[in-house]
């Protein structure tokens, strides 16, 4: 699984072959540029997952509800999470939380929404978890994940946890546990895209691994660019009209 915004990165992805493609609330810092994932918004979700679904014709498209779903009540998640589905053409939604998001995770499985739970590091809950690091409560995960699989969570993301937790929780659940920070023993892996290819972020966890430099060849080709337009050799004949 890999996270993308917008039209063209989720048409390579998916063409690429990977089997799933989160419009993660990660958008909120790598797109917009905030601290947090906090200020982003239903609508911004929306807007973005419709971008991506355009592009894809084969891989999974799930939606990151937007903080915070907890302290709405159910009715108005279901709402939301249908708003996500009818006007974006995703197939599912992905929402922060284990236990205390039980009901809600049941709820939605009723209406016929299909939900990615996410346990350990919540990046919505960042506040109350005192900032981005491993979480180390193994019965506290447990319990978090066991939860979300009994209310019919379809997959769980688990982010920043001991590598032996995560192949515990693995070898426990039926449903399959999707990485970041968790190990290599989860079924599958999940990365931001900004981080694969290389965009520099003044937060970079350990768990990142930049398969690219694109930051690096972005700022050439942009310098490229504006020394051949100040010293005129672009454009050429070649592409410019007689
Ligand atoms: O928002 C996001 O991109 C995520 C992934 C990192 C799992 O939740």
């Amino acid at each position: 699984m890999l996270t993308a915004y917008d039209y063209p990165t989720a048409r390579i992805l998916d063409e690429s072959g990977i089997d799933s493609i989160l419009v993660g609330d990660s958008l909120a810092m790598v797109v917009q540029g905030h601290e947090t994932t906090l200020p982003v918004t239903l609508d911004e979700m929306i807007y973005h997952a419709k971008m991506v679904s355009r592009a894809v014709t084969r891989a999974l498209v799930i939606v990151d509800m937007p903080f915070p779903t907890n302290h709405l009540g159910v009715h108005t998640v279901v709402e939301q999470a249908g708003r996500i589905l009818k006007e974006t053409q995703a197939q599912a939604v992905k929402l922060e939380g284990g236990a205390e998001q039980a009901e809600v995770i049941a709820a939605l499985v009723r209406a016929g929404i299909p939900v990615m739970a996410h346990v350990g590091l919540r990046p919505q809950s960042i506040h109350s978890m005192g900032g981005f690091r491993v979480q180390r409560d193994e019965e506290l995960l447990i319990q978090d994940a066991v939860a979300a699989e009994e209310a019919g969570a379809f997959g769980i993301v688990l982010e920043c946890i001991p590598s032996s937790i995560a192949a515990t929780l693995t070898k426990r659940l039926r449903i399959p546990t999707i990485g970041i920070g968790a190990g290599a023993q989860c079924d599958g892996q999940v990365l931001v895209i900004h981080d694969l290819i290389g965009f520099k972020s003044e937060y970079s966890p350990r768990f990142v691994k930049a398969y690219a430099d694109v930051d690096t060849l972005m700022r050439e080709a942009v310098r490229h660019y504006r020394n051949e337009v100040t010293s005129r050799q672009f454009p050429g004949p070649e592409h410019s009209f007689e």
